[in-house]
Order: C-alpha cells, then structure tokens, then sequence
C-alpha cells in the first residue's frame, strides 16, 4: 500500500477546556469536582434544561403548520428581529430609525466568525488583513483563533486585568486604546468578562466611549453572558446600548448558549448597527455571500425556541424568571465559598469572589496551585486559575474551599 497522503499531518494540541473535561470525567475519585466546564449545572451538578425551553419544545412539537424547509440564507426573520431586540433594548433608537440588521449564526461563535470574516473583507479597505485586532488580556481563547483564521494578521492585545489588584486595568485599556491605530477593531465582552469575571462599571464604559469615538476605533462586542452578569438583560445589555446611543457603527455577537441552555443548538445572533438603512443592506448583502459558502444557511430549531420565547410577553416573562434561577444561583456560591475562605483564614483577601460576576471567576491560584488542586484533590479547574461558579454545589463547597485552603497555604 502507498503511504497516506496524509503522513506530514502534525497533531493538533486539544482545546483546553475539553481536554480538561475528558480528564475529569477518567478520574475515578469520588470527591472529584470539574470547576472547568463552561456551562451552568444546577445544584446537583447536572445540566439544566430551562423549564421555558421544555415547554416551547412542545409546543414546536405540537406544531403542524412547521415543516424542516431550508430557512433564508440570513436565517428566521422573527428570531433575528427578537434577538437584535434584546440586545439594544425595546426603544433603541436604532431600531426605530430602521438602521440595524442581523444575521442567525451557529452560536455567539458563529456569529464572530461571520463579522470577523465580514471585516477582512469589506472594513478599512478591502481584504486589509493588516488592520489591528485588539483581545482583551486575557480573553475567551477562541477570539484569536477566528480572527486569525479570518485572515487578520496583527493581533494584539489590550490591557484588562490587573492581577495584584485583581480588577479592571482600566489605565492600561485606555492607554492602548490611545495608541492604536485609528480603525483598529476591538473586541469587547459585553458583560460577564470572560475569564476575569470583571466588566467595567458604566462609567468607565463612557471613558472607554469616549476615547473609542475619538480615535475611530471599531467595537465588536461579544454578548455570550447576557442576564448572566446581574440576573437582568438589561442592566446586562447597558454597554452596547450606550455606544449606540453615543452614535457608533458596531457588530454585537449574540450567544443564546448558555442564557438559553441551548448550547447544541447552536444558537447566535449578529446584530449590525450602521449610519442609516442604505448602509446596513449593503452589509447585510455581503454577509449573506458569506454565509452562503460557510453553513449555506442556518438550523431551525434553537431559533425557533428563541423566537417563540421572545415574542410572547408570557413566555418572556418565564425566560426571564429562569435566567435569573442560574445568576441567584452562581451568586450564592460566590458568596458560600468567600466566607468559607475567610473563616478558615485562607491567607490573602478573597472580596473579589463575590465582586466578580457572571458564571466565571479568576481565582488568582497560580498554575502550580492549580497543579496540585487537580492532582492531589481531583478538583478541575484551567490553568489561569479560572473556575466556573456553576460546578460548585451545597455538596461540594466545603471540600472545594479547604482544597483552596490547602494550596495556597502549602503551594506558593
Ligand atoms: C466570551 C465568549 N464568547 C463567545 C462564546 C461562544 O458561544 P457559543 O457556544 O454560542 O458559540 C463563548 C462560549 O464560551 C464565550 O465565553
């Protein structure tokens, strides 16, 4: 037989977070607790199916007017116009002057994808791949895997976390954002900063706005968090809702994974925000060639959920009360393991547990602390010290806040 054609293929490393997973579930100790997943489990430790979700299901189900047809290539009209809806808010004066647009994606991800793609494309010249994207440091670890393989080839990124005061660096971001480019892109989380758990307040939003604006720079945000953050879609949804009140074109990638608990859905949205109706159509043609040659069109289902949801006051009202179920939740175990920290005396200060918001919190353990919670007590978290809130438990906190105990009190 020839030799496979394949033989210069090199072996790419896993992704992380699965990698992790996979770790986790051979480990066959009992006490084990996998702090890394990236999804919400409910006290259990189980996946949790929205009972809102459940319902429409059925009702989709129940449904003989539906049928499998290929959806428009831009995806479910009614899905688009509720998902852009949520993000800027019911009296967005965008909405009203007919100057958004949106595309249905695979996931928030998808949704990067497209405008990433759509960038190298069509902003700041065509096809200038030399355009600078900024990336939070640190960030989701996808975001510069789409870029780059959109084509982008400077990547940069921008000062955001500070770890000796573990916060915001808010001096650093703007700095950087002074220097840039002008119509450098910048990529911002729109809440629930993932990983650091840390969002600017809004009045470093303004800062933010204010030198954005000045400096012509480009806001994608990335809205995979929303409700997530403070158990509110709106208070989640302030940042972009304001840059588009101060006048901004911008792209806001939506995810309905985990606010939805779709996350095989594959559920996403891409809202475009533009000067005027002209412009944004434009956009929105050259988005759906895009979309054309990448999944040719998109899959009903998690849209259809998301639809019907959003656009019955009664079922919105029930989403809403279930979103706020899994934010209570992360926020009692954040409080639950700060006090357990500090009444074992865990040296170091422990505030910004509860400080930090969304599913993800930025522990400050260093990698070999990490080493030892994952070898010596079968606790799972990434190397940055990263934990989801979510894998806590009432079962599980008092284990997990004396194995932290433990590794900073023996590991330095
Ligand atoms: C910051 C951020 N953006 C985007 C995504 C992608 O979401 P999806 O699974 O909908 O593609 C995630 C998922 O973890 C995320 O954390």
């Amino acid at each position: 037989m020839a030799a496979s054609i394949f033989t210069a293929v090199p072996r790419a490393p896993p992704v992380a977070v699965f990698k992790l997973t996979a770790d986790f579930r051979e480990d066959g100790d009992s006490r084990k607790v996998n702090l890394g997943v990236g999804a919400y489990r409910t006290d259990e430790g189980q996946p949790w199916v929205l009972p809102v979700v459940k319902k429409v299901e059925q009702m989709i189900a129940a449904d003989n007017s539906l049928n499998h047809e290929y959806l428009p290539i831009l995806g479910l009209p009614e899905f688009r116009a509720n998902a852009s809806r949520i993000a800027l808010g019911d009296d967005s004066p965008a909405i009203k002057e007919n100057r958004i647009g949106s595309v249905q994606s695979l996931g928030g991800t998808g949704a990067l994808r497209i405008g990433a793609e759509f960038l190298r494309r069509w902003y700041n010249g065509n096809n200038n791949t030399a355009t600078p994207v900024y990336i939070s440091a640190p960030s989701w670890e996808n975001h510069n895997s789409v870029f780059v393989d959109a084509g982008f080839k400077d990547i940069r990124t921008y000062h955001y976390w500070d770890a000796a005061k573990r916060g915001l660096d808010l001096q650093g971001l703007l700095d950087d954002m002074e220097k840039a480019p002008e119509f450098s892109i910048f990529i911002l989380h729109a809440c629930a900063h993932n990983p650091t758990g840390t969002d600017p307040t809004p009045d470093q939003w303004k800062q933010i706005a204010a030198v954005m604006k000045r400096r012509f720079l480009f806001p994608f945000f990335d809205s995979a968090y929303q409700g997530f953050a403070s158990g509110s879609l709106d208070k989640d949804a302030w940042a972009v809702r304001y840059f588009v009140s101060e006048g901004f074109e911008l792209f806001c990638a939506q995810s309905f994974s985990k606010n939805f608990g779709l996350y095989n859905e594959r559920v996403g949205n891409l809202t475009v925000v533009g000067k005027d109706a002209d412009n944004v159509q434009r956009v929105l043609s050259q988005m759906e060639k895009i979309v054309r040659t990448t999944w040719s069109n998109p899959p009903s289902q998690g849209a259809r959920i998301v639809a019907t949801t959003l656009s019955s006051p009664q079922l919105f009202a029930e989403w809403k009360d279930n979103v706020k179920t899994m934010a209570d939740r992360v926020l009692l175990m954040r409080s639950e393991l700060r006090s357990r920290l500090e009444s074992l005396g865990t040296p170091g200060t422990w505030n910004h547990i509860t400080e930090q918001i969304g599913m993800f919190s930025f522990t400050g353990l260093n990698p070999k602390q990490v080493e030892y919670m994952i070898k010596e007590k079968h606790i799972y978290l990434m190397a940055s010290g990263r934990i989801n809130m979510c894998g806590l438990t009432t079962k599980n906190l008092d284990y997990v806040a004396k194995s932290i105990h433990e590794a900073v009190t023996k590991i330095q």
